[in-house]
């Protein structure tokens, strides 16, 4: 091994990471950092890394090819892990192996690293999705390999060899973060009956702290995308960020979930997604406006299954890009506007609009303008219920 492109976070362990692959494996170890939204000070991060022992860092700014590439399909799939977990992290992840296997090649590295545990799920999204563009890469993952066993001899590690930690106080979750929404697991949070204090959220507002007067926020949607947040047009990324902000301010977006992972065993975990749960909301509204019911029920399932492929690290494979077609297709339609009401943690909609509406008022009106043929209604319940006619017992 000569040459390592290493995931980096600026955090404890691929701090640790960088001086561990170098001494242990020989290695020149080059730095790579995605910013898919969290907050960091890329000055920071890069002095971080060379205290460390990194020869380079690259720091890269994916918003935009994450809400493209990722977070529009996933919302176009409405996909939900087991019917609640917006995937942001899941969906992070294929979008950072690609970004090492590219710089692995540019830079004529013949290896990758990243610093996922050795039980998570983001170990295998990362290394399959590196495999699927070089399956020749070799993979380390120091936090299945080092012997460190806890954060204090990390710590004494850093401290030693004059690696650069942050000073600020380590906060008591793990937690992962990007624009399409926060995940928050560890700590006292691994007791599944305890309450979440009070601090394990942090993107959106307790109840007792949301403004007292609803707020109502009008999504355009053109071809399927967001557009437009009250009339003004704004693009993907930042009309994310803002639904972020408002939606926290009124405490939506909270989940608290007991969700089945690859490696099999249960966890929880805490989501924050108000962007993600507006924006969902909205979609399937303004589809539910736009497409007929056949089409509406059998996407369900193929959604359930988009999930999985997501959550599993099955990110690029066929059957993925296939349904990506399958939910792409009718997307053109997906053209109006959606009217949330966001009120003391609940976003609700009250009103839509799209000039591909099939709603029907003349047909759905119990007043004198109603165009419904009931006469014909007979004749299909004598041939609907044809085959139970006797049946009941
Ligand atoms: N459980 C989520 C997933 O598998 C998030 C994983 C990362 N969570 C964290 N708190 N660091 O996608």
């Amino acid at each position: 091994m000569k040459k390592v492109i290493l995931a980096y976070s600026g955090g404890l362990d691929t701090s640790c990471a960088v001086k561990w692959i170098h001494d242990t494996y020989g290695a020149e170890v080059i730095c790579f950092s995605a910013f898919l939204g969290e907050v960091s000070n890329p000055k920071l991060l890069a002095k971080k890394a060379r205290s460390a022992g990194a020869s380079k860092i690259y720091i890269e700014d994916l918003k935009d090819e994450f809400a493209q590439d990722f977070i529009r399909p996933a919302l176009w799939a409405h996909a939900r892990y087991e019917g609640k977990y917006f995937l942001a992290t899941a969906l992070g992840r294929p979008l950072i192996a690609k970004h090492l296997a590219r710089i692995a090649a540019k830079e004529k590295a013949d290896c990758v690293a990243h610093g996922c545990t050795g039980k998570g799920n983001d170990q295998i999204r990362i290394e399959l999705g590196v495999k699927a563009f070089n399956p020749k890469l070799k993979i380390i993952a120091p936090l299945r390999e080092w012997a460190f066993t806890s954060r204090e001899e990390e710590i004494d590690y850093a401290k030693k060899h004059g690696i650069l930690i942050s000073a600020t106080k380590k906060s008591p979750y793990s937690i992962d973060k990007n624009i399409w929404g926060a995940a928050i697991e560890a700590g006292v949070l691994e007791d599944p009956w305890k309450e979440p204090p009070a601090d394990a959220y942090f993107m959106t507002r307790p109840l007792h702290r949301v403004p007292r007067n609803p707020f109502d926020v009008t999504i355009g949607f053109k071809a399927g995308l967001p557009v437009s947040l009250n009339g003004r047009q704004m693009t993907f990324v930042s009309l994310i960020e803002k639904l972020n902000e408002l939606g926290g301010r009124y405490g939506v977006g909270r989940l608290d979930q007991i969700e089945n992972r690859l490696v099999g065993i249960k966890s929880r975990e805490l989501y924050e997604a108000p962007a993600a749960t507006i924006l969902h909301l909205a979609h399937e509204e303004l589809e539910g406006m736009v497409m007929d019911r056949e089409f509406l029920h059998y996407k369900r399932v193929l959604s359930e299954k988009y999930s999985e492929l997501v959550y599993f690290g099955l990110w690029f494979t066929p059957l993925r890009e296939a349904l990506d077609r399958f939910f792409a297709t009718h997307q053109k339609n997906v053209t109006g506007e959606i009217r949330i009401k966001l009120d003391r943690g609940h976003a609700i909609v009250v009103g839509r609009r799209s000039p591909y509406s099939i709603y029907s008022e003349k047909l759905a009106t119990y007043s004198k303008k109603d165009e419904f043929d009931r006469t014909a209604a007979e004749g299909f319940m004598k041939i609907w219920g044809l085959p139970y006619e006797g049946k009941a017992k």
